[in-house]
């Protein structure tokens, strides 16, 4: 992967982002460690025209992929499935685990024909196939602790969107948020990274690093009262 200017904590010229993101202490006893990965605008938009691409540059994408690697399963709200045409993952073993209360999913695209496709869903939601992975906790609402857990891994990444990520922060169930920001002014009312309905939750992190590609923000932010951390 290309290389970046890392800004702090220290000066280096060229670093090898691969070692920026390293998953060295990835884990918690008490639950799966999750990390998610968003792009904003640097005024807060997590999408331009439904979309996220336009605010990321090439480094961006190739983080996208390189932090794909620090988890056995992706964790991933069914909007963005749909307005990304989610496609399977390319690590090896990889699930994407989707979640649903409608359950309005293309379960005839590749993501789910490659077997890669999990559906998170309620246990009172539609009946589905039943060659398909699927998850059913909570009633109403995927209830993401019990989700989290029945996923039975170390680590889960979650690539958002904003609602799902909102609900990740106030079950206090996020480890990290793996940040870039771009130079697009978006305006509009797209939603900020963790955007939702309040009550608000305060998860306490610090800056791991920060590094730069071009006009591109790379911020790695880890929760400060990990377990053993
Ligand atoms: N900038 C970035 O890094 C980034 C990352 C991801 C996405 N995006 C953008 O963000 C937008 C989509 O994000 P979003 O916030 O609108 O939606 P989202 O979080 O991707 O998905 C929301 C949907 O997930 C399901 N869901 C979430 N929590 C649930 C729960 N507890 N129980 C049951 N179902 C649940 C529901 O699906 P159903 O509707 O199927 O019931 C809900 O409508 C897109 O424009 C995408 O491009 C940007």
């Amino acid at each position: 992967m290309t290389a970046m200017e890392l800004l702090a904590p220290r000066y280096e010229a060229d670093v090898d982002p691969a070692g920026l993101y390293a998953d060295a202490g990835r884990r918690r006893p008490d639950r799966p460690y999750v990390l998610a990965n968003m792009v904003a605008s640097c005024d807060g938009a997590t999408a331009f025209d439904g979309r996220a691409a336009g605010l990321a540059n090439q480094a961006d994408q190739e983080l996208f992929k390189l932090i794909r690697r620090s988890a056995p399963v992706v964790l991933v709200g069914a909007s963005t499935v749909r307005a990304e045409r989610y496609r399977p993952s390319t690590v090896p073993g990889q699930r994407i685990a989707v979640v649903t209360r409608s359950c309005d999913l293309d379960l005839s695209s590749d993501l789910f024909r490659s077997g890669q496709g999990i559906v998170v869903t309620t246990e009172d939601a539609e009946a589905l196939p039943l060659d398909l992975a699927t998850i059913r906790v909570g009633r109403g609402s995927v209830d993401l602790a019990a989700a989290l857990a029945a996923l039975d891994v170390t680590t889960v990444l979650c690539e958002g969107g904003p609602a799902l990520l909102h609900q990740l922060i106030t079950a206090d169930l996020l480890d990290e948020l793996c940040l870039t920001l771009g130079p697009a002014i978006v305006g509009g009312s797209s939603n900020r990274v963790g955007g939702g309905p309040d009550p608000a939750h305060l998860i306490d992190t610090h800056l791991v690093h920060v590094a730069r590609d071009g006009d591109h923000l790379f911020l790695r932010y880890v929760r400060k009262d990990l377990p053993g951390g």
